[in-house]
């Protein structure tokens, strides 16, 4: 047996003394403009959570300009100009879902300049896969009524509980991810930055939301548009980006009492704007909102005029 030469010893050597290489993802999805149109399908379901809404098909959203694409841009928003009544079923709305399914080792980048506001509001940005709960929900964007801060949150099948102390600047709300418990409320972490939500969101022309998944833990960032830490690599939407880069989460989800890859499948993307429901709906009296929420989402199209999102971009790393 030929003996090894002292130079593979040293270079086997210095290998295995190295710091452990930064785990780097590779680009293998983007959508700008009207990228959202090819890779989204348009889903004209009813909503699952009760919402005063009406999701119409691509044909309609286009009609009615509630889907726009530029070059650069690919807005989203709901119907703003008709007054409705008691006994349909909501405002015109749309809800699309990501045509490819992302599973362990993914990195998602949000690159938003605005999101949907107003007073009976509830706009998502989150991924799932059917069946639900058992493949798993992932929340990273969500809120109710211009409410203060943006809540991550996971939903599971029983068995997933997240621990109280964890490395993460935001501040968990609840720890047992099981949908059949609290109510549904899953296992959320709030995000303490006003700029995170909302019309401030807005006003400071939005940011970055990013989540990374791998079998052992599922992370989530926020950096505002005018954070001086943003990452590079997540501020150029890069062909690559490295995630042990971008400091601590303001959501950690470890896998110390939750086995990540049994209660998490492949994912496809969901962006939906719905109104009032299970829970815009159940907190607007808590809200200082007009009204009762259907009322009011009902009678007062104009006040929706800034319900929309607009991407700059979504990337996708594997
Ligand atoms: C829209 O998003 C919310 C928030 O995640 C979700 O609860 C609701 O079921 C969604 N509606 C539809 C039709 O997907
Ligand atoms: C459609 O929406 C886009 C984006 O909000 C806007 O720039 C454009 O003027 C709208 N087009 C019409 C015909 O209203
Ligand atoms: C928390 O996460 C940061 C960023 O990933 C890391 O540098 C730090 O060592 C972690 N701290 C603990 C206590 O795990």
């Amino acid at each position: 047996m030929p003996s090894l030469t002292s130079s593979v010893l040293v270079a086997l050597f210095s290998s295995l003394a190295s710091p452990v290489a930064s785990v780097s993802y590779s680009q293998t999805d983007s959508f700008v403009g009207s990228q959202f149109n090819s890779g989204f399908t348009y889903e004209a379901i009813a909503d699952p959570t009760n919402g005063c809404v009406n999701y119409v098909n691509a044909a309609t959203a286009a009609s009615q300009n509630l889907t726009y694409a530029s070059d650069d841009t690919f807005i989203l928003r709901s119907d703003f100009t008709t007054v409705l009544s008691a006994t349909g079923p909501g405002r015109n709305s749309v809800r699309l879902q990501s045509n490819e399914q992302y599973g362990s080792n993914t990195v998602m980048v949000f690159n938003i300049r605005h999101m949907p506001q107003g007073c009976g509001t509830w706009p998502a940005v989150w991924t799932f896969a059917d069946p639900w709960p058992t493949m798993g929900e992932i929340d990273i964007l969500e809120g109710v009524n211009d409410q203060t801060y943006n809540q991550a949150t996971l939903h599971t099948s029983p068995g997933c509980t997240m621990p109280t102390s964890r490395n993460e600047t935001g501040v968990a709300l609840t720890y047992d991810c099981d949908t059949a418990v609290n109510g549904n409320s899953g296992c959320g972490v709030q995000i303490q930055n006003a700029l995170s939500y909302g019309p401030p969101f807005n006003d400071n022309g939005g940011g970055w939301y990013a989540v990374e998944r791998t079998d052992t833990f599922i992370k989530i960032w926020f950096w505002a548009r005018n954070n001086n830490n943003v990452p590079a690599d997540v501020q150029d939407g890069n062909p690559s980006v490295d995630t042990d880069a971008w400091g601590i989460p303001f959501a950690y989800f470890p896998d110390t009492s939750c086995s990540i890859s049994d209660h998490f499948g492949a994912h496809n993307i969901i962006i939906n704007l719905t109104f009032c429901g299970d829970w815009a709906g159940s907190v607007y009296s808590d809200s200082s909102c007009p009204s009762t929420c259907v009322d009011y989402v009902d009678n007062n199209p104009a006040a929706f005029i800034d319900a929309y999102f607009d991407f700059a971009w979504v990337k996708v790393y594997g």
